[in-house]
C-alpha cells in the first residue's frame, strides 16, 4: 500500500516537473521554424494584374498593415488582436527594400501568403492571413500590387511603432495546434465565371470572410473551412479599439438570427457601404469593401444563402462605456465613428488633421456626408441619409474638439 502511495507521488511529482520544463522550453524558446520552399516564380507585371491585385489587397490586407495617422502601409500595433495572443505588431509591406517587403522574391512572398512561413522560416500564427485557396492569378495579382508603382506601396524607410510579442498561449499553440499550411501541389485555378455559388464561396473564403464570422479564431480551419465549428455563424468575440467586445455577425440565411430575411441589394449595400438594412452602421472590426464589385457581393450572397443553417443570436456589440461629455461627443458614439476612429479620434484612421485640412465647417460636413466624391474608392462610409440633419453641427464641433485636443497633447 506504501510503496503504491509513493509511486503515484513520485510519477505526479515528474509529471509536474515535465510539464513545467516544457512550459518554459515553449515560454523562453523561439517559435518553431520550418524548412521553407525555394520557389522559383517571376510574377509577370501588366495593368490588369495590378488593378485586380489592389482590389484584393484593398479588401484583404490593409486593414491590417495600414499606420493610422500615414494611411500606409508601413504596420501598426494590432490593438484588437485578444490580449491572449500577446502584443502583435503588423509589418512594413511597402517596396523599401530594408524596411518593407522590396528584397523578398516573389517565391519567398508567394510561400508566406499561402502556407504563413516567412523567408526566415517562422511561421506567422493565426493573426496573419493564409491563402492557400486563392488561386494562382489572383495571388499573381496580389504580388504584382505590392510591387506597383501605387502610392499605397511606394517605399517608405519607416519601422512598425513595435514588435510581436506572443503570447505563452501563442506559442503553446504554434507547437501543439497550428501548423503551416502545405503548398498547393497542383494549379489553383479561378472559379468557373458562370457559376456564381463557386464564385461566391471562392470570395468568403479567400478574403477571409469565414474566419472572422464562425466561432472562433482558435478553431479556424484554414485548410477545410467549411469544417470550421459554426461555420459563418458568427458569435466570433472580437475586439474593438476601445476593448469592448464586438460579436461577428451570423451570415447563414437564418430568418431571425442570420440574414435570410435580407435581400440581395440590401446585402451588397451592406458589404460595399457599411450599413444594415434598417441604416445602422456595421462597425469596426468589419470594414466596407466598396473596391468590390456588385456582382461579386452579389454572388457571396448567393453562396451564403446555400450554406447549412445555424441559428445563433449573436450577441450585440458593446457600446464602450464613456461619459460622454455633450451632444456632439453622444453623437459621435451613437452613429459609431468611434469604433473607426477611437475615442480620442486617432482609431485605424485619424481624423485629428480633419480641422486643418477642412477648415469651413461646411467643407467638413461635405466630407462626412459624401467622402466618396472627394477620395473615390475611400473606406470611410457615407453618411448621407443617416445622420439627422441636425446632428451635424454638433457632431462637428466634436470632430474639431477631438482636433485641438490632440493638438494640445503635442509638445511641439
Ligand atoms: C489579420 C491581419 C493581417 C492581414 C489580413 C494581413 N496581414 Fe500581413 N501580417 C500581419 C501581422 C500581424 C504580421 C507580422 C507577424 C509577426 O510579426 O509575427 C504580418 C506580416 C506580413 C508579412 C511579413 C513581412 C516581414 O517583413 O516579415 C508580409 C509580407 C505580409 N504580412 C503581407 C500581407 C499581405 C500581402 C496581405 C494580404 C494578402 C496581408 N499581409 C494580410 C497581419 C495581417
Ligand atoms: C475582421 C473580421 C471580419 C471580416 C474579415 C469580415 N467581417 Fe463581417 N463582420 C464582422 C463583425 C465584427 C461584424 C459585426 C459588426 C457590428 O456589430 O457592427 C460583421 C458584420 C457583418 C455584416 C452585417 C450582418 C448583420 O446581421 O449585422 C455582414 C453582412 C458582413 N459582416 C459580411 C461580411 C463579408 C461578406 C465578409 C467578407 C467579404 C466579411 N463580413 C468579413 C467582422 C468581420
Ligand atoms: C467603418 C469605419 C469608419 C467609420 C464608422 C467612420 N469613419 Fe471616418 N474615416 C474612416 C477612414 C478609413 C478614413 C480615412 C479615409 C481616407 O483617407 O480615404 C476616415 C476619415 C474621416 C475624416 C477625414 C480625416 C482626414 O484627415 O482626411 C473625418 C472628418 C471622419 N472620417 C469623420 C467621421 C465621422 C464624423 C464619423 C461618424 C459619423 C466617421 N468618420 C465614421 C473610416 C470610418
Amino acid at each position: 500500500m506504501k510503496t503504491a502511495v509513493k509511486l503515484i507521488g513520485g510519477i505526479v511529482i515528474l509529471l509536474v516537473i515535465a510539464g513545467a520544463a516544457l512550459a518554459t522550453f515553449v515560454h523562453l524558446g523561439h517559435p518553431p521554424t520550418y524548412e521553407t520552399l525555394a520557389l522559383e516564380l517571376a510574377i509577370e507585371s501588366t495593368p490588369e494584374r495590378v488593378a485586380r491585385g489592389k482590389v484584393l489587397a484593398s479588401a484583404i490586407c490593409l486593414g491590417c498593415h495600414m499606420d493610422p495617422v500615414t494611411q500606409k502601409v508601413t504596420g501598426k500595433h494590432m490593438s484588437d488582436t485578444p490580449p491572449e495572443f500577446g502584443a502583435i505588431y503588423s509589418k512594413n509591406i511597402t517596396r523599401h527594400p530594408e524596411k518593407g517587403i522590396g528584397s523578398w522574391t516573389d517565391g519567398e512572398l508567394a510561400y508566406l501568403l499561402r502556407t504563413g512561413v516567412g523567408r526566415d522560416g517562422v511561421y506567422v500564427p493565426p493573426y496573419m492571413v493564409k491563402l492557400p485557396h486563392m488561386s494562382d492569378e489572383d495571388l499573381a495579382s496580389i504580388l504584382a500590387f505590392l510591387r506597383s508603382d501605387d502610392p499605397l506601396v511606394a517605399p517608405e524607410a519607416v519601422d512598425p511603432p513595435g514588435v510581436t510579442r506572443p503570447s505563452f498561449l501563442t506559442k503553446l499553440l504554434t507547437r501543439l495546434v497550428f501548423a503551416p499550411i502545405p503548398y498547393p501541389d497542383a494549379p489553383v485555378v479561378d472559379p468557373p465565371p458562370d457559376d456564381e455559388v463557386a464564385l461566391g464561396r471562392y470570395l468568403v473564403v479567400n478574403l477571409d470572410c469565414f474566419s472572422c464570422h464562425s466561432e472562433d479564431f482558435k478553431t479556424t480551419n484554414v485548410e477545410h473551412p467549411e469544417e470550421t465549428p459554426g461555420y459563418l455563424g458568427g458569435g466570433n468575440p472580437l475586439l474593438g479599439l476601445s476593448g469592448e467586445t464586438v460579436f461577428s455577425a451570423n451570415l447563414t440565411p437564418h430568418e431571425t438570427t442570420g440574414i435570410g430575411s435580407w435581400s440581395r441589394d440590401e446585402f451588397v449595400r451592406a458589404v460595399r457601404e457599411g450599413f444594415r438594412p434598417d441604416n445602422t452602421p456595421i462597425l469596426y472590426p468589419m470594414a466596407p469593401m466598396p473596391e468590390l464589385s456588385e456582382a461579386e457581393v452579389g454572388a457571396m450572397y448567393t453562396y451564403l444563402r446555400s450554406v447549412p443553417v445555424i441559428a445563433r443570436a449573436v450577441p450585440k456589440r458593446e457600446r464602450p462605456t464613456r461619459a460622454e461629455q455633450d451632444e456632439g461627443e453622444r453623437h459621435y458614439y451613437y452613429y459609431g465613428c468611434y469604433s473607426c476612429h477611437g475615442d480620442d479620434g486617432l482609431g485605424i484612421a485619424d481624423l485629428r488633421r480633419a480641422a486643418s485640412k477642412f477648415p469651413s465647417d461646411a467643407e467638413l460636413r461635405r466630407w462626412v456626408e459624401d467622402p466618396s466624391t472627394i477620395r473615390p474608392g475611400t473606406k470611410m462610409p457615407t453618411w448621407r441619409g443617416v445622420i439627422r440633419e441636425e446632428h451635424y453641427a454638433p457632431l462637428i464641433a466634436h470632430v474639431r474638439r477631438l482636433g485641438e485636443q490632440a493638438a494640445l497633447a503635442k509638445p511641439e
